[in-house]
């Protein structure tokens, strides 16, 4: 190695040092994010009513609860946009401020964030075309299935041991249903609806069918980098309110949805 490649080499490690501690130590506190004066939020928009794509702009329920918090707050909402299973990693580093994409609160991702009050609970709902044999659960267990990349419908179908395909977005797992390439797609009830009734609006000659049983039942959260409690303690005392007071469930409501309640 030549004297200035060493340099070189010396310059980077100090450079990635200081990333790192920085990250570490950028707390995000109210104070902070009001000097700030925005949060950052990553979102994966491939998961009506919670959020898609409406020409270039981000909608859907967790957005709408999201401009509440922040003008509470008193900051602006910045929204960034990416795939589901890089949000988490995302929250991690600091990279952005929360992850907020229908993220179910389970064990194995309260060690790695910090969530938030849970404020609403949904479960996996298991899809299938109209003329499929899959009536239940039980039909799963020699089928191929697909699922999101990263999701809590992935972790699902590898700890009951079935076969699974993972695709980077919902629609492409939607698509390898439609296209045969799957026997079932294994996704979250609410925005399975979502997506099944626009699916057979266009397609009403091979419709799609939302099995009625439920495979698990999970609660949906905002993901922050441990570090934020003092933050997150404020944002709690927001969805607390917007639970209590009914705010939540008219944003449900105004997406035709009822709202379910989580236990906290
Ligand atoms: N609730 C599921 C999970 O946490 C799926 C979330 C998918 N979200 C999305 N925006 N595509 O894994």
């Amino acid at each position: 190695m030549t004297k200035k490649s060493a340099q070189l080499l010396i310059a980077l490690l100090i450079l990635s040092l200081l990333t790192l501690t920085g990250c570490a130590s950028s707390e995000l506190t109210l104070e902070a994010i009001q000097k700030k004066g925005s949060i950052t939020i990553a979102t994966s928009p491939d998961f009506p009513p919670f959020e898609s794509l409406e020409n270039t702009d981000v909608v859907g329920i967790e957005l709408d609860i999201w401009n509440i918090i922040c003008d509470k707050l008193g900051v602006e909402l910045d929204v960034r946009q990416m795939a589901f299973d890089s949000i988490l990693p995302a929250v991690q580093t600091g990279k952005i401020d929360a992850g907020v994409a229908g993220i179910s609160i389970d064990e194995k991702r309260q060690k790695n964030v910090l969530f938030t009050d849970p404020y609403c609970l949904a479960a996996q709902a298991i899809v299938v075309t109209s003329t499929s044999p899959i009536t239940c659960k039980a039909d799963l267990a020699d089928k191929n299935i697909s699922v999101q990349s990263g999701t809590t419908a992935e972790s699902c179908c590898m700890g009951e041991g079935y076969t699974f395909s993972s695709y980077e977005s919902n629609n492409d797992a939607q698509m390898a249903l439609t296209s045969g390439k799957v026997d079932a797609w294994v996704i979250d009830d609410l925005t399975a609806a979502e997506m099944v009734s626009a699916y057979n609006e266009d397609n009403p000659g091979s419709p799609l069918i939302v099995l009625p049983e439920a495979m698990t039942s999970e609660p949906y959260a905002f993901a922050f980098a441990y570090g934020n409690e003092e933050l997150v303690g404020h944002i709690n005392a927001i969805i607390d309110e917007m639970i209590e007071d009914g705010t939540i469930a008219s944003i449900f409501e105004k997406y035709g949805l009822i709202y379910f309640s989580p236990e906290k």
